[in-house]
C-alpha cells in the first residue's frame, strides 16, 4: 500500500469536494450514465479530447441510441460517423464489440468488469471506468490523466509506458479510490487531470491535494511524469582535417546528396587512417605533426556523430590541392556562403579565433 487509510480518505474527500463545485458537471453521456452511452463516450474519449467528442457523441448517440442498432448497423455507416475523429480501429472495435454483445450477452450490455475487458477496445482501465461510471460500483481506472496526477501526487519515479511503473501506479490508484461516490470520484479525477494537473503549468495553488502532493513538495510537479527515455541511437566517428596553408583552411562541397548534400565541410578522414597518408593520399598535401582538438558530438536524427577534430599544418607551401569549385581555401574574411554544416561551422569559427 502506497498511502495510509487516513490518507487515502483525506484524499478522496478533497478531490470529492472539488468536484462538487468545480468538475465538469454538463458532460452529455453523463445524462442519463447507461453503460452503453457510457462505453460510447469512453471510447470516443480515449485519444480524443472532451470538446471534439461532445458532438460526435450526440450525432453518434442519435443514430445508434442501443446496443441493438449498433450491432445491426452496417460497418460503413459507423466508420461514416466516426470520420474526423481518427483512429478508426476504435469504431470497428466498437462495432465488433456491439456484434459480441447481442451474440454472447443476448443484447444485455455486461454488468461485470471482466466480460467488459474481454471485448475488444476495452482495456483494464476503461472497462474500469464504464463499470463505475455507470453504475458506481469501486473500480480504480487509471487514463493518462490520472496517470499524470498520480505521478505527480507520489513523485512515483521513471517513464510511465514502462510495466513497472504502471504497475505502481495501480497500486497507487486502487489504494485511493474510495467506496463511496466512485463515479463521482474517478470523473473527479479525470476531470482534474485536464483541467488542474495539465501536462505543462499545472495550477498546484486551485489543487485540492496540493497539501499531500510529493512532487509538489519537492518543488517540482512539472518534473512529472519522466518523458521517455530517449532511444539508444548508434554512435558514428570521424575525424575533421583542419588543413591549414598560408591561405586559410581547405574547405570541399560535399556530394548533392548524402548527409550535408552539397554543403561545404573540412576533409574526413576515417578514424582507423593514418592521418599523413589520408592527406598525401587522398588530397596529394603533405601535413606537419597534427594536433587533435578536444572531440565532441553532434546528433542526427538516428546517429550521434563523434567529431574528433584534429589541426594540421601544410609541410610545403607549395599546395597541390587543386582549387575549383568543389575546394576551396577559406581564410576567414570570405565565407563560402551560408551552406557550411553546423560542426563545421563552429570548429571554423573556434580556428577563427585562434584555438
Ligand atoms: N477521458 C476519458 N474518460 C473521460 C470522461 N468520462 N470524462 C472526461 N474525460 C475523459
Amino acid at each position: 500500500m502506497p498511502v495510509c487509510r487516513d490518507e487515502a480518505q483525506q484524499f478522496s474527500a478533497r478531490i470529492l469536494a472539488w468536484y462538487d463545485h468545480s468538475g465538469r458537471h454538463g458532460l452529455p453521456w453523463k445524462h442519463p450514465a447507461t453503460s452503453y452511452r457510457v462505453w460510447v463516450s469512453e471510447i470516443m474519449l480515449q485519444q480524443t479530447q472532451v470538446s471534439v467528442v461532445v458532438p460526435y457523441f450526440e450525432r453518434f448517440i442519435a443514430r445508434f441510441p442501443d446496443v441493438a442498432t449498433l450491432a445491426a448497423a452496417p460497418q460503413d455507416e459507423v466508420l461514416a460517423l466516426w470520420a474526423g475523429l481518427g483512429y478508426y480501429a476504435r469504431a470497428r472495435n466498437l462495432h465488433r464489440a456491439a456484434q459480441q454483445i447481442v451474440s454472447e450477452h443476448d443484447g444485455v450490455m455486461p454488468a461485470r468488469r471482466e466480460a467488459w475487458e474481454a471485448l475488444p477496445g476495452v482495456g483494464r482501465s476503461t472497462a474500469g471506468a464504464i463499470v463505475s461510471l455507470s453504475t458506481g460500483q469501486r473500480h480504480a481506472i487509471l487514463d493518462g490523466n490520472i496517470k499524470r496526477v498520480l505521478t505527480r501526487y507520489g513523485a512515483v519515479p521513471g517513464w510511465p509506458g514502462r510495466s513497472a511503473v504502471v504497475r505502481a501506479l495501480w497500486q497507487w490508484s486502487e489504494a485511493l479510490t474510495p467506496k463511496r461516490r466512485c463515479a463521482d470520484y474517478n470523473q473527479a479525477m479525470m476531470d482534474l487531470g485536464a483541467t488542474i494537473c495539465t501536462r505543462r503549468a499545472p495550477a498546484c495553488t486551485l489543487c485540492p491535494v496540493s497539501g499531500g502532493c510529493r512532487a509538489y513538495a519537492q518543488g517540482e510537479a512539472e518534473a512529472y511524469p519522466e518523458p521517455r527515455p530517449a532511444r539508444r541511437m548508434p554512435v558514428r566517428h570521424t575525424r575533421m582535417v583542419l588543413l591549414e596553408s598560408e591561405r586559410g583552411l581547405l574547405l570541399q562541397r560535399r556530394p548533392p546528396t548524402g548527409i550535408w548534400g552539397g554543403l561545404w565541410s573540412l576533409p574526413e578522414c576515417p578514424v582507423d587512417e593514418e592521418l599523413a597518408a589520408y592527406c598525401r593520399e587522398e588530397l596529394g598535401l603533405l601535413i606537419e605533426p597534427p594536433v587533435a582538438w578536444p572531440s565532441f558530438r553532434h546528433t542526427f536524427s538516428h546517429y550521434h556523430l563523434e567529431i574528433q577534430p584534429v589541426h594540421a599544418r601544410l609541410a610545403d607551401s607549395a599546395d597541390r590541392v587543386m582549387t575549383g569549385p568543389e575546394t576551396i581555401w577559406y581564410n576567414g574574411a570570405s565565407m563560402p556562403g551560408r551552406g557550411v554544416a553546423a560542426p563545421v561551422n563552429r570548429l571554423l569559427q573556434h580556428w577563427q579565433r585562434g584555438a
